[in-house]
């Protein structure tokens, strides 16, 4: 009996090692089934990683997320809209888990294995971007949180697989609208540079990093071209605040001008690292569109210079809270708050490159 009962203990133990073998190799399996997603960016991108630290720039408070639902998680988590944003649908469109905030609790379990986002609200290419508004991490930094993410995969799952995953994921690359903000805000920064000279100074940075992520086996990357900037309410309300059907045609001018040459620069670049995928997706004629044309897209609200949240004049960040009413339908919205696209903006704008980019960059 005694001796029954010891071998049925180990069988049971064997059955049980075993059961655990295979959920491992299962749980691996699944996670290299689809691309691993990696974000780079500003508040279009950002999942929650400004939530810890010392800025302004942050929406994880309602009314942000107040139409958000993913899984188990509802409400405001940081990001800058009513609900999903950017890398949402764009993970959401290939079935695939949302990437989480490199810096979140979250970033340090299985989930990691799926992509990571480091995008960080109020940040840019250059270093001192957005420092009037607190913390935040720089481009620069993010792209070394995705080299760190890199090498946490090799000791995970071994470096054969980790490199696998490495060169299959995406890498979209949404950042550098602050920076011409910042330079539009700035006097000191407008005499120190001219324009061509900033747009240069960025380009070099952008080149640098896009460089740094080949090197370290990054192969397919999505890069956005500037929103219409010229057509958000906030900026309408500084610029000409009595003419709020058009967008602010110097601020138009200057993000066009920095696009062709960012977008000449990445293109040239591709062109001699070998194996690389570069994919442009370039949203600033579907954003100016959606500004002059809302019904064309379905969104209700015509004008588009108002965003949801408070008055839909100025209100983001710590302005836009609870304490103000907001409108009732957020998704018949251009702009949630005074900057930010709602989540119904978002999906139509990822639905207008998404198929030409999944075919293009394999994915
Ligand atoms: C920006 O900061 C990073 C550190 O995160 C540093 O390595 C880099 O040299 C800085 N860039 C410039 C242009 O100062
Ligand atoms: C955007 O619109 C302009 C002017 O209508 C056109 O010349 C340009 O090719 C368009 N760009 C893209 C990427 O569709
Ligand atoms: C909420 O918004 C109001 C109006 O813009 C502002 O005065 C107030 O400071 C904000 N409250 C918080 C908690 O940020």
């Amino acid at each position: 009996m005694a001796q029954f009962k010891l071998r049925s203990l180990k069988l049971l133990t064997f059955t049980l090692t075993m059961i655990r073998v295979l959920e491992i190799t299962l749980a691996a399996g699944n996670d290299i089934e689809g691309p691993a997603l990696v974000f780079i960016g500003a508040s279009q991108s950002d999942v929650g990683v400004n939530n810890v630290l010392d800025t302004l720039a942050k929406a994880n408070f309602p009314p942000y997320g107040r139409d958000f639902v993913y899984g188990d998680i509802k409400g405001a988590t940081g990001r800058f809209s009513n609900g999903k944003i950017l890398p949402d649908f764009v993970a959401q469109n290939l079935g695939v888990p949302f990437p989480v905030a490199y810096n979140s609790p979250e970033a340090k379990g299985p989930a990691a294995l799926s992509g990571i986002n480091t995008a960080s609200a109020g940040a840019g290419w250059l270093n001192g971007t957005g420092s009037n508004l607190g913390q935040l991490i720089p481009g620069t930094e993010q792209v070394q949180w995705v080299k760190q993410w890199q090498q946490g995969l090799v000791s995970r799952v071994g470096s054969q697989k980790a490199s696998h995953i490495i060169e299959n994921a995406l890498y979209l690359i949404n950042i550098g609208d602050n920076d011409l903000f910042y330079y539009l805000q700035n006097a000191e920064l407008r005499k120190t540079y001219t324009e061509e000279q900033y747009f240069q100074l960025m380009i070099d940075v952008a080149i640098a990093n896009i460089k740094d992520l080949y090197n370290s086996g990054a192969r397919k990357m999505t890069f956005t071209s500037v929103t219409a900037r010229g057509c958000s309410p906030l900026q309408i309300t500084l610029y000409q605040p009595l003419d709020r059907s058009k967008c602010v045609a110097s601020v138009q001018t200057l993000v066009s001008a920095y696009s062709a040459e960012v977008k000449a620069a990445i293109q040239t670049l591709g062109q001699s690292l070998e194996g690389s995928k570069f994919y442009i997706a370039d949203v600033f004629n579907i954003t100016v569109d959606l500004f002059l044309h809302p019904s064309k897209y379905g969104l209700e609200h015509q004008e588009s210079s108002i965003g949801c949240c408070g008055t839909g004049l100025f209100e983001l960040g710590p302005l836009c809270n609870i304490t103000l009413d907001s409108c009732s339908d957020a998704n018949e919205y251009l702009f949630f708050d005074a900057q930010h696209y709602t989540e119904e903006a978002w999906r139509i704008i990822v639905d207008s490159f998404f198929d030409e980019m999944k075919a293009f960059l394999q994915l």
